[in-house]
């Protein structure tokens, strides 16, 4: 097979957050889309820490990152791990209904954890969504493209996206 093709697929750029008990945890997940009108899905390695957490709290939002997402935002929380990190020292953050939301984002939805579907790497979180909201419609969405392309930037391995 030419997993090249696989690069043809499209995708955006979104922060994953939770919580571990009161602190703010998260990553980056460009496996995020919607499913149904009410419900979306998240691929999550099983080895993120924001996997075990979302796991317990069975609650998480999804922070649609916009093209000026600064490159340390996307550092912090996409090359690192929560369980050395406190990732959110220095991320702006709101709390919407008792998750953190990437302030400097497109805007939000937050989701309930009501259903799952294990793979060999990677678990999909099926998302019932309770609420979102526009932060800023000034912001053009990010694709994973442009974060390619013009962010230049990469992904790591638990990135379902990544090809070795
Ligand atoms: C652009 C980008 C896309 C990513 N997409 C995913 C993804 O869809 N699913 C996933 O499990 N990890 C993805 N990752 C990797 C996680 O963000 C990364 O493993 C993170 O360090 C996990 O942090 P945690 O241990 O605090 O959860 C992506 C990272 C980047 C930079």
């Amino acid at each position: 097979m030419d997993k090249n093709i696989l690069r043809s697929l499209s995708y955006g750029v979104y922060a994953i957050s939770t919580l571990d008990g009161d602190r703010p945890v998260g990553c980056i997940a460009n496996s995020t889309m919607q499913v149904t009108y009410d419900t979306v899905v998240v691929s999550m390695n099983h080895d993120n820490f924001t996997h075990e957490c979302m796991e317990k709290t069975k609650k998480f939002a999804i922070s649609i990152l916009g093209e000026d997402i600064e490159m340390n935002t996307i550092a912090f929380l996409g090359f690192q791990s929560g369980r050395e990190k406190d990732k959110f020292e220095h991320i702006e953050t709101l709390t919407i209904d008792n998750m953190p939301v990437i302030k400097n984002s497109v805007g939000y939805l937050i989701c309930e954890v009501i259903d799952k579907l294990d793979t060999e790497t990677h678990t999909l979180f099926l998302g019932k969504i309770l609420d979102g909201a526009v932060l800023d419609d000034t912001k053009t969405p990010m694709t994973y493209a442009y974060y390619h392309k013009v962010k230049k930037g990469n992904s790591p391995k638990n990135a379902p996206t990544y090809i070795g």
